[in-house]
């Protein structure tokens, strides 16, 4: 950490000698953010930590998280319910501890963001490395922690759920079209959501992913959704704007299939895009979809569905 160059060991013993303005007693851990204010970012943010609880073999919630975020934009609590699946407390921001000197009796410091071998945008990983445990286990961890059900498919049907941008860019220009295509196919529940948090708070928006059994979207940070999905789930990226990798390695992280756009003669972009600095850029300009290529991608995702061992046992007990 560039914050404990100036770390020193002391040779009196603080607590005891009354030189502390502040005593914590409760375990406390310390956590350096990637960025609070996108959620692949926090995302990395949550692995980390609950990787530094299995290193610690610690889990308890009654524990005191203190952070400090680096990021230009400073923290914004949109996935903030999410500490709670690791804390009861509110969170502390480390600024509250300025100019104090502050001893705690018992401290672990968690992972650090963007460090080697950890999750961080477009982390490089070891080829052909598919459903990382860990990324399961967290997954279930939050979900169990933050009171998450899974209602399971309802009649057979396969529940879509297609996430709509309401951002300047990445739009789906024929997005009533496809909706309506899928409306069509009698198998499909179709849902469409605006994730915006002001609309649907961070743990509706988890309930509605974890009972989703076919995600879509635009590349995006709301894609990393896609760890809450259940075992037997697709992620259609319905187009990765030349970002490849990004959320086709979360999703073999957590061990989903992925799905994204294929025949770049089916997929119409608006314009040439605008980067604010680098001019022509893929990732800023909105795209229409050939309506039958989407819904060929979509019946093939539905089919690995249907046919996962995990969801017909759902379904099956559904029934009985
Ligand atoms: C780390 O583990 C030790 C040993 O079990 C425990 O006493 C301590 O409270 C844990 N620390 C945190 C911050 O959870
Ligand atoms: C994309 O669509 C949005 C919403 O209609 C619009 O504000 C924006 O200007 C469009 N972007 C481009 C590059 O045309
Ligand atoms: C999007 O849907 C509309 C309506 O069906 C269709 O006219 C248009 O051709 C579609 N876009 C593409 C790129 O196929």
């Amino acid at each position: 950490y560039a914050e404990l160059q100036t770390y020193t060991e002391l040779d009196f013993h603080p607590i005891e000698d009354g030189h502390c303005d502040v005593v914590v007693e409760k375990p406390t851990v310390f956590m350096k953010l990637d960025a609070g204010v996108n959620m692949y970012h926090h995302f990395c943010d949550f692995v980390n930590l609950y990787i530094s609880q299995h290193i610690n073999n610690s889990f308890s919630s009654d524990i005191n998280i203190v952070m400090w975020d680096t990021s230009l934009y400073g923290y914004g609590d949109l996935f903030g319910e999410t500490w709670r699946a690791f804390s009861e407390y509110d969170i502390i921001h480390l600024k509250t501890y300025d100019s104090k000197r502050v001893c705690l009796k018992d401290v672990v410091f968690s992972l650090l963001p963007r460090m080697r071998y950890g999750l961080f945008y477009n982390t490089p990983l070891i080829s052909d490395c598919y459903s990382e445990g860990m990324f399961r286990a967290f997954a279930q961890h939050v979900l169990h922690r933050l009171n998450i059900p899974q209602d399971g498919p309802k009649e057979g049907r396969v529940r879509v759920t297609l996430l709509a941008r309401s951002t300047e860019y990445r739009r789906i220009l024929n997005q009533t079209e496809l909706i309506n295509a899928l409306k069509t196919v009698p198998l499909l529940e179709v849902n469409v959501v605006d994730f915006k948090y002001k609309d649907v708070p961070f743990l509706v928006q988890l309930r509605i992913t974890h009972n989703s059994d076919i995600f879509i979207g635009m590349h995006g940070a709301g894609l990393t959704h896609l760890l809450f999905l259940p075992d037997w789930a697709v992620i259609f990226e319905l187009y990765n704007c030349q970002d490849e990798s990004c959320y086709r390695d979360l999703a073999r992280l957590r061990g989903i299939r992925y799905v994204t756009w294929q025949k770049m003669d089916k997929v119409l972009p608006q314009d040439k895009g605008h980067h604010p600095t680098l001019g022509d850029h893929p990732k800023f300009t909105n795209y229409s979809f050939d309506v039958g290529e989407f819904m060929r991608l979509v019946m093939e995702a539905a089919d690995y569905v249907t046919h996962h061992s995990k969801w017909q046992r759902r379904t099956l007990h559904d029934e009985l």
